[in-house]
């Protein structure tokens, strides 16, 4: 159920993981592999490496904010590293950041000769104000991806940013330029907090926040291009689990891409996911990946459509949980009453917000006209 083609190449599956440190040299990439990933991103290179800042990563409960550069080995020694990935076979996607076109399609096609399968274009970073204004230019993105292109016979992605005023302007750019396939979304800057003792924010200045905190930002991302560009996307944001890659799917992706659930549980997570997702595909006798790509999309519509219907909830015959309140606290239309084991919507009051169906534990509510 889960082999699929993604830019032209057959991957087993279509989890991939991200570029990150987790994916530094040739040993992590082949972890990576032999963890299960159809197919693997490498941590961006540059053609100047730099010496990374410390401390760079830090994390919580809901995700993690860095400020971690870029590979800090050398174009050349990647020769060597992607040897090592690719002893026992799998799919490497080469990960490229450059400020310039040129420098670009110089990296892609050494990293092409060295066996890289494709490449991936990070043309965002929110560490680097340059590099993030970059990713909002449709211009720019269109002769980077042009010109990388044009120097080699391998597909190109472009790996977008959400830190843009119009993502399906970036999307379509990368198609024109001739680009693949785009992925979205790389981290959004952010501070993940401020440690109030010392009052110093947890790392000293902002950085890239990911996880959890960012998976509905790059889900509308998936769904924005999906419904307005016909090119191939790989969803990436806050994936850890298997729910979790089938709504990049469902919303458009083709494939995904996990990164801080492997940072902070480690590789043994792709497995997870690919067997949720297998199990998932047998309980609900789905076919092949191609099939579900999108199929939410078709339930998404813009805001202009959106109709007024006099939707007001609906009280069901599950028993309250004892003590719980939740709805009628919260309600802020003041419709809902508490009674005995059970609750009261006076529907004179309700507004059909729809609050209160996600807010009760037992499932209690529902909406209906
Ligand atoms: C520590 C760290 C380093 C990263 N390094 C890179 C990188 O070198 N190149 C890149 O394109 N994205 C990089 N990313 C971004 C991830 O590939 C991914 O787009 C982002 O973290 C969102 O996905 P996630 O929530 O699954 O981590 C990095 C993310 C983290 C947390």
């Amino acid at each position: 159920m889960l082999t699929t083609n993604f830019l032209g190449l057959n991957l087993d599956n279509p989890v991939m993981v991200a570029a990150g440190p987790w994916n530094r040299d040739g040993a992590s990439l082949h972890e990576s592999i032999a963890a299960g990933a159809g197919a693997v991103v490498t941590e961006s290179i540059v053609s100047d490496t730099m010496l990374d800042v410390g401390p760079r990563i830090a994390c919580d409960e809901n995700g993690a904010q860095n400020i971690r550069l870029y590979s800090d080995i050398q174009i050349e020694g990647w020769e060597r590293e992607i040897e090592i990935a690719k002893a026992d076979g799998g799919v490497l996607i080469g990960s490229i950041s450059a400020h310039t076109p040129s420098e670009l399609a110089y990296l892609a096609s050494k990293l092409e000769k060295y066996g890289a399968d494709a490449i991936e274009l990070s043309v965002s970073n929110p560490m680097l104000e340059s590099l993030e204004v970059v990713a909002s230019h449709a211009d720019v993105i269109y002769e980077m991806t042009k010109a990388v292109v044009a120097a080699v016979k391998i597909p190109v992605m472009v790996k977008l940013s959400q830190n843009t005023t119009n993502i399906s302007k970036v999307a379509k750019a990368v198609k024109e330029a001739g680009g693949s396939g785009v992925s979205a979304i790389n981290t959004v800057r952010g501070i993940l907090g401020v440690d109030l003792q010392t009052a110093r924010p947890v790392l000293s200045t902002y950085g890239g926040v990911s996880g959890d905190y960012i998976r509905p930002m790059a889900l509308a991302s998936v769904a924005t291009i999906a419904q307005t560009v016909d090119i191939p996307i790989s969803g990436i944001g806050g994936i850890s689990s298997a729910k979790h890659a089938l709504e990049f799917l469902m919303l458009g992706a083709s494939t995904v891409q996990v990164g801080t659930a492997v940072m902070l549980r480690g590789k043994g997570v792709i497995r997870e996911i690919l067997d949720g997702m297998k199990a998932w595909g047998e309980e609900n006798e789905t076919g092949s990946i191609p099939s579900i790509c999108g199929r939410a999309l078709s339930n998404l519509k813009s805001f202009d459509e959106m109709r007024y219907e006099p939707f007001v909830s609906t009280v069901t015959g599950v028993p309250c949980e004892e003590h719980c309140r939740r709805c009628v606290d919260t309600c802020m239309y003041g419709a809902i009453a508490k009674a005995e084991k059970t609750v009261h919507v006076d529907r004179t009051k309700c507004m059909g917000c729809g609050l209160c169906t996600f807010i009760c534990p037992a499932g209690k509510l529902s909406l209906g006209l």
